[in-house]
């Protein structure tokens, strides 16, 4: 199935070609003449001009802007080394028929699946249990995945830091993991490039799983006739070899369980689609509001997350951002967004001090606290400190709460039958 596209009238509409030069989706655009490279070097100028960064920078976007469309089908660029807006700016500068995805699309049927993990029926079925499986993380272990990554609960647990393996606090706020599958990196500092290696690395952390090593889980497992069979009817090929038992098969079966893990057809979803009425007067004027402010300069695509692996990012290329943008503002100190380094802590980086993986905005009203550290309470706070720590504005009430309704209405349907 191809992903949808629609054409939002927001400020100056957005482009969407699909590479064959005409438009598709149910709604013909207004088009005013503006290409999406225009629309966002407008952005990054107002932005630059607001956060006060050196508008030196400036002609060194629109320089960079010009390259960019010139060369028009570029390679994928890697995102780390850029600092500030200028890497959105050029970034977004390029066609997003060459790059393969939409600013503003619904969530696509499907995630990518890696070549040497293929999904099957009985692998996502296995995945599920071992999810479920709180002998997965321990001899006595009172947690299984499902503890921190609550699927009916939007697929976290709704705490600022989750509680580990004797009441070890985890460093960081656990992520939603529906539509999981479209994320290039994971971790917020994306340090993890695939998640079958984010699996494994899960399964090593002693916070997580109090197993001393892996093997010790292999060797549980199969001590157990229900997963000796589950496991050699997943993997038939490596039957012969501890009935298909191993670190990888285990991070295969949970993947691919993972990446079943889609909550589509959400309200914004069926407005991409063409359904007028799916989403309020509110929310209309909140996509607006998040293109005006520049929200969409960083959170955007299937996840509003930059890029899903594709064309424009392959797995294991992160989208990363500085977060706080501009320092100083009294949210800093308010809500603790300046103890941890982000990427630095883990590349050692000095230009990676607070830099984060952009995360993604499906299903955020119902993934509250807020941030890395979980530090902020509710949604419309959230927003003001975006506003406020990536461009120094101070959003209006009314934009505010615009904003939030656009993103209630990317809640997707969490389906029962992945659930239990
Ligand atoms: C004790 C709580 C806890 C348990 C149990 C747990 N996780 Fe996590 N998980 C976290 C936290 C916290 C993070 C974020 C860590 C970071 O970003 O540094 C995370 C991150 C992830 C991510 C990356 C999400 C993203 O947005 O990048 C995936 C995928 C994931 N966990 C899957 C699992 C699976 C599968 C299991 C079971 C094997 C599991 N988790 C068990 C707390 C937990
Ligand atoms: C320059 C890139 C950039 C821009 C522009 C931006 N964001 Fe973000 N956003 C990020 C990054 C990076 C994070 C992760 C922060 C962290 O590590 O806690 C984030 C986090 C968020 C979160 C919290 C996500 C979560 O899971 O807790 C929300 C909500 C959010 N942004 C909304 C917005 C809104 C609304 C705007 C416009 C006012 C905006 N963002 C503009 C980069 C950006």
């Amino acid at each position: 199935m191809l992903t949808t596209y629609r054409h939002i009238r927001i400020g100056v509409p957005l482009d969407s070609q699909d590479g064959s030069g005409k438009m598709r989706g149910p709604h013909e655009p207004e088009r005013v003449g503006k290409t999406m490279a225009e629309v966002i070097a407008q952005i990054m100028k107002q932005s630059m001009v607001t956060t006060g960064v050196n508008t030196g920078v400036d002609t060194e976007v629109n320089t960079r802007i010009q390259t960019m469309e010139s060369r028009n089908t570029q390679k994928p660029m890697r995102m780390i080394h850029f600092s500030r807006l200028m890497l959105t700016g050029i970034f977004c500068a390029l066609p997003t028929f060459a790059m393969g995805f939409d600013y503003l699309q619904t969530l696509p049927a499907k995630p990518p699946v890696p070549l040497n993990n293929p999904m099957t029926a009985s692998k996502s079925a296995l995945g599920k249990q071992l999810f479920f499986d709180r002998s997965l993380l321990g001899t006595n272990s009172l947690l299984s995945c499902n503890s921190c990554h609550n699927l009916k609960q939007g697929g976290d647990d709704n705490k600022a830091l989750s509680l580990g393996q004797g009441g070890q606090k985890t460093l960081r706020s656990a992520p939603s993991l529906w539509n999981i599958g479209f994320q290039t990196v994971l971790y917020w500092d994306g340090r993890s490039t695939s998640l079958e290696a984010q699996t494994l690395d899960h399964l090593r952390n002693p916070t997580i799983s109090t197993w001393p090593n892996i093997g010790e889980l292999v060797q549980a497992l199969g001590k157990s006739s229900h997963y000796r069979q589950a496991f050699s009817k997943a993997f038939p090929a490596d039957k012969e070899s501890f009935f298909g038992i191993s670190g990888e098969n285990i991070a295969r079966a949970i993947t691919s369980f993972e990446r079943t893990l889609q909550a589509s057809n959400s309200a914004f979803d069926q407005y991409i689609a063409g359904d007028e009425s799916a989403i309020s007067a509110s929310a209309k004027r909140g996509i607006q509001a998040f293109n005006d402010a520049g929200c969409l300069a960083c959170h955007f695509g299937a996840n509003f997350a930059g890029p899903a692996p594709g064309p424009a990012l392959k797995m294991g290329d992160g989208f990363y951002e500085l977060f706080p943008n501009n320092l100083g503002s009294s949210y800093d100190q308010q809500y603790h967004l300046l103890v941890d380094l982000g990427r630095f802590a883990y590349t050692g980086d000095p230009t990676e001090r607070y830099m984060w993986r952009v995360p993604p905005l499906r299903n955020i009203a119902v993934t509250a606290p807020y941030f890395h550290n979980g530090a902020v309470a509710s949604l419309e706070e959230a927003i003001r400190v975006m506003g406020k720590t990536q461009f120094n504005k101070q959003l209006s009430d009314k934009n505010v709460n615009d904003i939030a309704a656009f993103l209630h209405s990317l809640t997707g349907e969490m389906p029962d039958k992945i659930l239990r």
